[in-house]
């Protein structure tokens, strides 16, 4: 073998025992990468508090009662619709609970009483509160955020967390 050749021989050995490291490497990164995804898939998850919002006495049928949840700054309503619904709790099934902040662009909703929907002011969308806050119309790309709620033997009505994320927040707790 002439000198030229045995360069050449050992030029190719290197490129593949540095092509072997290379992949060697990738999979020990796509290993970390993938472990690291879990443990911030596990941070994601959100532990929402246990909070009293009110007693089914006091509540009328069909009248919003202010509540805020899961904090201060998070303003939503209690309402009993006489009849069981989506979500609903309580003996008779029919007690929501949903943000009042619209998911578009956090305008403050109003309730129609008439056709038991949340309605916005600022770009008119519309949510069901027979439905489980689904839209019924307008620029919202999602539902009303309805809070998990239950009732306990005395009528006491806690909130134990959302099922949509609350307008301008990159969490529902803070
Ligand atoms: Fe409610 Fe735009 S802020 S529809």
């Amino acid at each position: 073998m002439t000198k030229c050749n045995r360069l050449i021989d050992a030029g190719r050995r290197q490129f593949l025992r540095g092509g072997m490291m290379a992949t060697a490497g990738a999979a020990v990164t796509t290993l970390a990468g993938t472990q690291e995804a879990k443990a911030q898939a596990a941070l994601a998850r959100v532990d929402y508090p246990a909070s009293r919002l009110g007693n089914i006495g006091e509540l009328t049928e069909n009248e919003p009662l202010d509540v805020s949840y899961p904090d201060d700054d998070s303003p939503g309503v209690l309402l009993k619709l006489g009849h069981a619904v989506e979500g609903g709790a309580g003996p008779d099934g029919d007690i929501v609970g949903f943000s009042v902040l619209c998911p578009h662009k956090g305008w403050y909703l109003g309730y129609n009483a008439d056709d038991r929907t949340f309605n916005c002011p600022g770009h008119y969308s519309r949510f069901d509160a027979e439905a489980g806050g689904q839209q019924v119309w307008g620029h919202a790309t999602s539902n009303l955020p309805q809070f998990n709620l239950r009732v306990d033997d005395d009528g006491e009505i806690y909130a134990e967390g959302v099922d949509e994320l609350i307008f301008g927040r990159l969490s529902n707790t803070l």
